[in-house]
């Protein structure tokens, strides 16, 4: 049996609990265990997140007994411990995170249930239910075999290979648990590893079950794809999968539809994931990459051929916007979330009609003001939603746009000096240097102001405090 020890780097350490937790194992004589994506990350060498125990045993009793035990020692003051009695697990709540402990168990959802049933089982009943290799392995943590490794299933060769599989007949797997379906592609793309042609084919088969997830897990774990670094993988996976269609059907639309490939790629589903990788290169916003996954979702059904002008998408601003109520709805997003999408697909047209146009002051400060705290967020969806593949037009629409963006920092600053104040005011002139009201602190505010302005001072109060102090002298009972 291999230990971790020798596969991970000397510089990765195990969280410190799980020597408090292996002693503690030793002394109730329970197997311990660490599992899960905490094992997969610290071999792979990613950043890790909240340790995940598990136990051959009851979970609920041992999380209790960890906890006296740690607020005993020196890891801060245990919040609480919060028992899923229904599923044999409890979290523990430390100040520097949290300590998931679950007893050795099987979670199935029966066919049509969105509850899943559990019962309880040892090491490898646990781990052949798991979702995929890499995440089925265990490591004891009793003092006796620290660092043992449990690899039943070859987690540490797909790894090495790259690709994910399931332990057990993916369709069981999925099956199980059908969000598993989304994770394999959250993995893949997060990891960028290779589904395996049997998961593949697996998931189509079974992409219905997806339906009996609730809307607020399927929504999560979007939400996680969203967030990879190229989100346009598991989207591109999610579509080819057949998932999309059930979870997002106003994007899968959108799939093998045609645009002009004036500004934009061809085909609008490929335009979009462009759109949403350009902003994932510059933002971290999930619901900001978001906008950019609905910008366009209103031009299929706004999709009209013309004679002249050929595909046109009139008012599809308006009806994406409109149709968000709906898909806000069934994704249970917040009515913060589906504002902020609303706003920035109702006016994601506008910076660039502005550049096309010709741009006055005015409509920059009516943009601006519709826009309102989002219009940054909005300056980098338009600068993202420019995907040709023509570096000339790139470079005369990015002009364009960069001529209104630079039109909105001037109006910006302007607007901003004009409702510019000294940051040190009347009353703190008069206190600091002892003067009664009268024409002379008018003076001195003035010459504060032109401190600032000139560039000489920052505009700050502690930057014009200070000045303040240096000139007082010069007034002092005049
Ligand atoms: N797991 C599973 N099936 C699920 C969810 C989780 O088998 N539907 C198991 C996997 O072994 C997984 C572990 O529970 O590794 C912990 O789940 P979770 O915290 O959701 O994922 P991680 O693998 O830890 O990855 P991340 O923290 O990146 O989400």
């Amino acid at each position: 049996m291999a230990n971790i020890q020798s596969l991970i780097s000397t510089d990765r350490k195990f969280h410190p609990i799980c020597e408090v937790a292996g002693i503690l194992g030793d002394k109730l004589g329970i197997e311990v265990y660490v599992v899960g994506g905490y094992v997969r990350d610290l071999i792979i060498g990613r950043e890790l997140h909240d340790l995940d125990i598990m136990v051959v045993g009851d979970g609920i009793e041992f999380a209790r007994q960890l906890a006296k035990v740690l607020s005993a020692g020196s890891f801060g003051k245990i919040k609480n411990v919060i028992p899923f009695e229904r599923f044999g697990t409890a979290a523990i709540l430390y100040q520097d995170g949290q300590i998931e402990v679950a007893s050795a168990r099987k979670e199935v959802y029966q066919f049509d249930s969105r509850k899943p049933a559990v019962s309880k089982t040892d090491l490898e009943g646990d781990l052949s239910r798991r979702d995929f290799n890499i995440n089925a392995m265990a490591v004891s943590i009793n003092r006796k075999n620290f660092g043992d490794l449990f690899d039943p299933y070859g987690g540490i060769r797909d790894l090495k290979a790259k690709i994910i599989r399931t332990p057990l007949d993916p369709d069981s797997t999925f099956s199980d648990d059908p969000l598993r379906m989304m994770r394999a592609v959250r993995f893949a793309a997060q990891l960028q590893f290779n589904l395996d042609q049997v998961v593949i084919e697996s998931i189509e088969r079974n992409v219905r079950r997806i339906e009996i997830v609730s809307s607020e897990r399927i929504t999560a774990e979007f939400y996680k794809i969203l967030g990879t670094d190229q989100p346009s993988i598991g989207l591109e996976l999610l579509q080819h999968a057949g998932l999309m269609k059930i979870i997002f059907p106003e994007i899968s639309e959108m799939f093998g539809l045609e645009q002009p490939f004036e500004w934009h790629h061809k085909d609008i589903f490929y335009h979009t994931l462009q759109v949403v990788d350009n902003i994932a290169e510059v933002s971290d916003n999930l619901d900001l990459r978001f906008a950019g996954l609905v910008h366009d979702i209103g031009k299929p059904r706004t999709r009209r051929l013309e004679s002249k002008k050929g595909w046109t998408f009139h008012g599809h601003d308006f009806l994406g916007a409109k149709m968000l109520e709906k898909i806000a709805q069934r994704m249970r997003l917040s009515n913060k979330t589906k504002d902020y999408l609303q706003k920035l697909v109702n006016l994601h047209l506008r910076p660039i009609a502005l550049a096309k146009e010709g741009v006055t002051d005015a409509a920059i400060r009516r943009l601006m003001v519709d826009g309102g705290d989002e219009i940054d967020d909005l300056m980098i969806l338009c600068r993202a939603d420019i995907t040709s593949k023509n570096p000339n037009l790139v470079r005369k629409y990015l002009g364009n746009f960069e001529r209104v963006d630079l039109m909105i920092h001037d109006v910006k600053e302007r607007d901003a000096m004009r409702a510019f104040q000294s940051p040190v005011r009347g009353d703190v002139i008069m206190k600091e240097c002892g003067l009664k009201p009268g024409p002379v602190i008018g003076r001195i505010k003035k010459r504060i102001e032109n401190a600032i302005l000139e560039g000489e001072i920052e505009n700050s109060y502690e930057a014009a405090f200070d000045y303040l102090n240096k000139i007082k002298d010069e007034y002092a009972s005049k």
